[in-house]
């Protein structure tokens, strides 16, 4: 399935809206008034929204037609200008060296080939500029879903490129040969859900990821083994309270700073 019909199923946002603040944070840091900012795989686009209201002149692509509605709707509520692209990131039409601040969340870690996915945040970059990539950590509780997954899934496993994005090892790898000089931190975001039962719902009902692995486990009449592992999984790394999960989830924020 193509990334942009995949990605409009389901209701991402149900899911990405938990940890936007890892999104808004990075602009927080990173954005100033008049700076040229390019965000990429923007989803719903907290990342964008909060860019422009910072006062950058905002451009965000994605490939998914149902989440950039979903982004000019908050956009228009928020009173924030972005210049929204239906594009593919891993040819994105736009020309050299145009941005201050290129910027992914959670989103060019998915592009099938990761050295080509770098050699265009790189191109997209002017010199002197800055290139920011979060990816969740594979010791993290996002992370740990795709050893989780993979056993479920028919056919022949093999490394998922988001963990290229996840270790500094791997993120010089990725950008091997660039004009770059890297920084790493990890950081944590808190993911609420009113309680475990709904955190699975939540996951497994809505998330566009979640939607394409049940379609193709649940074939094989494994989908409830695979469920209950996946609740396994949050029991064991959140924390229930009366009315709430919380789930610890760690990110690696790459820098990049091209010369
Ligand atoms: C996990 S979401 C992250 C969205 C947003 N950046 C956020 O932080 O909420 C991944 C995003 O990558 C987008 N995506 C995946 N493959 C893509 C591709 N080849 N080209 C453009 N966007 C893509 C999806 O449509 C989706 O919006």
């Amino acid at each position: 399935m193509q990334p942009g019909a995949l990605w409009s199923m389901g209701d991402y946002a149900s899911n990405g809206d938990r940890w936007a603040e890892a999104s808004l944070r990075l602009a927080g840091e990173l954005v100033r008034p008049g700076q040229t900012v390019l965000d990429i795989a923007c989803g719903p686009g907290p990342f964008a929204i909060a860019a422009a209201l910072a006062g950058a002149e905002v451009t965000a692509l994605d490939a998914a037609p149902a989440l950039l509605e979903t982004a000019r709707h908050r956009a228009r509520d928020a009173g924030a200008e972005v210049a929204w692209v239906e594009a593919d990131m891993t040819a994105v039409p736009l020309g050299d060296d145009a941005f201050d601040l290129v910027a992914s969340a959670f989103g060019c870690m998915f592009a099938p080939d990761p050295e080509a996915m770098a050699a265009e945040l790189v191109r997209l970059c002017r010199s002197g500029g800055r290139i920011a990539v979060l990816a969740w950590t594979p010791e993290s509780a996002f992370g740990a879903m795709a050893p989780l997954v993979g056993p479920y899934l028919p056919g022949p496993g093999g490394t998922s490129p988001v963990e290229r994005w996840a270790r500094p090892a791997s993120v010089r790898a990725v950008f091997a040969g660039l004009p770059v000089r890297l920084q790493f931190a990890v950081r944590t975001v808190d993911v609420v859900w009113d309680g475990l039962d709904h955190a699975v719902r939540d996951i497994t009902e809505h998330n566009p990821a979640w939607l394409g692995i049940r379609a193709a486990v649940e074939p094989t009449g494994r989908w409830s083994d695979l469920e209950w592992d996946l609740r396994a999984l949050l029991a064991a790394r959140g924390r229930e309270e009366p009315g709430r999960f919380t789930l610890p989830v760690d990110y690696l924020e790459t820098l990049a700073a091209k010369s």
